[in-house]
């Protein structure tokens, strides 16, 4: 049985952000920059929003840092992004830590090197007690193989013999999907000016409002954040039902 919060729309703030941070390349290009400069740039935005969400008491916050797909990039790039993402953990772990944020990575982890899985598995437990912000990193993530390894995990129970095929529903399947344990998002934000999921969160993202920012990404700021979240309340969430007089919102 689901459960609902009923609020009242005024007080309605988004439960769980989750942000492709988009045009990273574009604002270099406009700026007769390398990309990897966008991508330098875009780290800082990211720090900006992590900061400022803490700080609007967001409970989630999920970034698309790097999907399945971007491995076919340059190798210099690749390059780029990786050391980008080493020096976010490393650099900024013990502060987030102290601010209390919990980390938690999704995407595939077969495949990456050690040195990565060793830095994602450090974030996690370190911040595994926090109780402020949940902030999930995107890594090697798609839609789709999140889908697929969770299917694939699903069949190896049933040929175990210890679910039957008349067990798997929504919330079985839910459960076996990265995102176990996680909110859906309640607001998807993509900046660049590009309207689409390009593979992020589709399973997830059923009932998620989606908001299209035109700026690039190292230019998106915390009040464009603001912007996006005082939107997202102007919306009227159905789920698919009929109007509520009162807001409801999904509680995981
Ligand atoms: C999209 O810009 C952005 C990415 C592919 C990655 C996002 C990365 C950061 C914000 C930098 C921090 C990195 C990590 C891994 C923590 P794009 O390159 O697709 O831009 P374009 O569409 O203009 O070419």
């Amino acid at each position: 049985m689901k459960k609902y919060l009923v609020q009242d729309s005024a007080a309605m703030l988004p439960y769980h952000i989750a942000i492709i941070m988009d045009g990273n390349g574009r604002w270099a290009r406009a700026r007769d920059l390398p990309r990897t400069a966008g991508h330098k740039a875009g780290m800082e935005a990211l720090r900006t929003i992590v900061w400022h969400a803490r700080v609007r008491g967001l409970r989630w916050l999920t970034l698309y840092a790097f999907s399945s797909e971007n491995w076919s990039r340059p190798a210099e790039e690749v390059e780029r992004l990786l050391s980008l993402l080493k020096l976010f953990i490393c650099c900024d772990l013990v502060e987030l830590h102290k601010k209390n944020i919990k980390i938690h990575v999704i995407g595939e982890r077969r495949n990456l090197t050690k040195d990565i899985i060793a830095l994602f598995c450090e974030a996690e437990t370190l911040t595994s007690k926090n109780t402020g912000l949940n902030l999930v990193v995107a890594f090697n993530y798609s839609g789709r193989n999140e889908i697929v390894r969770a299917v694939k995990s699903i069949a190896i129970e049933v040929e175990a013999g210890r679910i039957k095929d008349s067990d798997i529903d929504d919330r079985l399947f839910a459960s076996h999907m990265d995102t176990a344990l996680m909110p859906d998002p309640d607001l998807i934000i993509r900046t660049s000016g590009e309207m689409r999921l390009s593979n992020f969160l589709l399973w997830q993202a059923a009932y998620s409002e989606l908001s299209f920012v035109p700026c690039f990404w190292p230019d998106f700021s915390v009040v464009d954040f603001d912007t996006a979240v005082a939107g997202f309340c102007q919306r009227k969430r159905r789920f698919g039902a009929l109007e509520q007089p009162q807001d409801v919102r999904k509680v995981v």
